[in-house]
């Protein structure tokens, strides 16, 4: 089964505190999803692979370890994933961005894919697909479904607040991909929202309501 990491960082608390509230501004919204990436980042990146490359130093040459930059990609559910894409991007520059095109129907609550472009080697890198939002858990899992039909194997989840349905649903159609939450909430409303959430994450970033 895969792990579940919900960070207690005060720094991620007071931030996703800050998203939460309605008053917050588009602007104030987009920046502290891209800092809340960038903190959750550090540490879902902790088992990245290192490769030992020889530099010189002022005083000698020596062997380092470093990022194997090439070989991870990050994958936006869109829309509301993009906002996670700049804060890993400052973490792993040299990443590949592949994007999954999901919206929800309304009334089913279904996901819809109308989009799906990945790096041509996805098969050899390491994954990050990221969504501010885990709630009924069907978009998460449509969207790793689709990536490992195009040959992706080693995936992590990261997302800023998450339902227990939405955490149960992933971990049981996908129990290899670890998910890394700022935020455990309650339960979902009757509209398949999280509670208390911060209602429509795609809708706040990019100021479409
Ligand atoms: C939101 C969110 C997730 C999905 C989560 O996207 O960004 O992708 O809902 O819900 P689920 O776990 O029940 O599938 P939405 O469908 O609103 O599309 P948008 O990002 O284009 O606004
Ligand atoms: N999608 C959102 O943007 N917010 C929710 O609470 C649930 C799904």
């Amino acid at each position: 089964m895969s792990k579940v990491y919900v960070f207690d960082h005060p720094l991620i608390q007071h931030k996703v505190a800050l998203m939460r509230q309605t008053n917050t501004s588009v602007k104030d919204f987009r920046e502290l999803a891209r800092e809340i990436a960038l903190l959750m980042g550090f540490e879902a990146t902790r088992h990245l692979p290192l490769e030992e490359v020889e530099i010189e130093t002022p005083i000698c040459k020596t062997k380092v370890n470093m990022l194997k930059g090439e070989d991870i990609a990050i994958i936006p559910i869109l829309r509301a994933g993009l906002g996670f894409v700049d804060g890993m991007l400052e973490l792993v520059p040299n990443a590949k961005v592949g994007h999954v095109g999901l919206y929800r129907d309304p009334d089913t609550h279904e996901p819809v894919e109308y989009y799906c472009k990945l790096p041509k080697d996805i098969e050899k890198r390491q994954i990050f697909v990221v969504d501010p939002m885990l709630a009924t858990g069907g978009s998460a899992v449509a969207a790793i479904d689709f990536i490992k039909q195009r040959g992706g194997t080693n995936i992590t989840f990261m997302c800023l607040i998450a339902a227990p349905e939405g955490i149960e649903a992933l971990q049981s159609a996908h129990p290899d991909v670890d998910i890394y939450i700022a935020a455990k909430d309650e339960c979902l409303n009757e509209n398949a929202y999280i509670v208390p959430g911060l209602g429509d994450a795609g809708d706040r970033l990019y100021g479409t309501k």
